[in-house]
């Protein structure tokens, strides 16, 4: 497939700090073939999980304020540090669009898999100081244990592309093994990167703790709420019809599209870029 033009059917804004949220819109991609989505990457300005509450709000807004001027139906926070720290502040952006974060849909699916009331969740230092999984998990089963575990050092060794190495093992291992020690069954992946470090995990974790992806269950909620809003685009796409996928990044284009083309199904020959700062 090539890079499409436009479409003229309104699309799911989908937005990230930078390139992992990438991994939220492959589940989109696979589970809503039909829509038609506009990406925005921060690239300029990731990470957002070192920053204040305050600063990844005002990225926030600015990202919802540029999404709205591209006929957008839906927004899907790909980003847990944004949905952690902003999600209120990027609903009132919004207005009338319908908003969905990963947060709430990462916290149902470990609720529903924990046998023994004990989750895991990894992820920036944002998200977790935020304590907004454990928040999203107390609202259903205030019972359940939750043992939040900040690991700055994995965002930088996934973009380095050090997926299968060994000094990715020794940081990980030193960050789960707090979790391990707490005797978790489940274990959340609360950051758009570690979904691709999902192999690495379960050969360092076993088989018997599930890992839960938040981008699965995100893409089946969107489904559901498009559903419900009677705004799901019901036109098959045409077999020779280009993709219907535009993205957006604030800094080096290039890097993106490359790291797009390693985990998308789809060929993306280029980003645009946007000058964020003055939405
Ligand atoms: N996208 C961020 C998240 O899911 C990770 C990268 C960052 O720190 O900005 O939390």
């Amino acid at each position: 497939m090539t890079e499409s033009g436009e479409r003229s059917a309104p699309s799911i804004g989908v937005f990230d700090s930078g390139l992992g949220g990438l991994t939220v819109a492959r589940e989109i991609m696979r589970n809503l073939p039909m829509e038609n989505i506009v990406y925005f990457g921060d690239t300029a300005r990731v990470p957002y999980g070192s920053k204040s509450r305050q600063t990844v709000e005002r990225y926030s807004r600015q990202i919802v304020r540029f999404l709205k001027t591209q006929n957008i139906k839906a927004i899907a926070v790909a980003c847990n540090t944004a949905t952690a720290a902003a999600f209120d502040a990027i609903k009132e952006e919004a207005g009338d669009i319908p908003v969905i974060g990963v947060i709430d849909p990462g916290a149902r699916v470990a609720c529903r898999e924990t046998k023994n009331g004990r989750i895991g969740v990894i992820a920036t230092r944002a998200t977790i100081s935020s304590n907004a999984y454990a928040d999203a998990i107390h609202a259903t089963r205030p019972e359940v244990s939750v043992i939040g575990k900040a690991c700055p050092l994995l965002v930088p060794l996934v973009e380095e592309g050090w997926i299968h190495d060994p000094i990715t093992d020794e940081v990980l291992l030193r960050y789960l093994d707090e979790l391990l020690e707490n005797d978790i069954d489940t274990l959340i992946l609360g950051c758009t990167h570690y979904p691709l470090l999902r192999s690495t995990i379960r050969r360092l974790v076993g088989e018997q703790i599930r890992l839960v992806n938040p981008a699965y269950e995100t893409a089946q909620d969107l489904a559901v709420l498009l559903q419900e809003k009677g705004i799901a685009n019901t036109v098959p796409r045409q077999p020779d019809e280009p993709h219907p996928y535009r993205f957006f990044v604030s800094d080096e284009p290039e890097r993106f599209a490359e790291f797009a083309n390693s985990i998308l199904p789809i060929d993306v020959s280029s980003a645009r870029i946007v000058q964020i700062d003055e939405y």
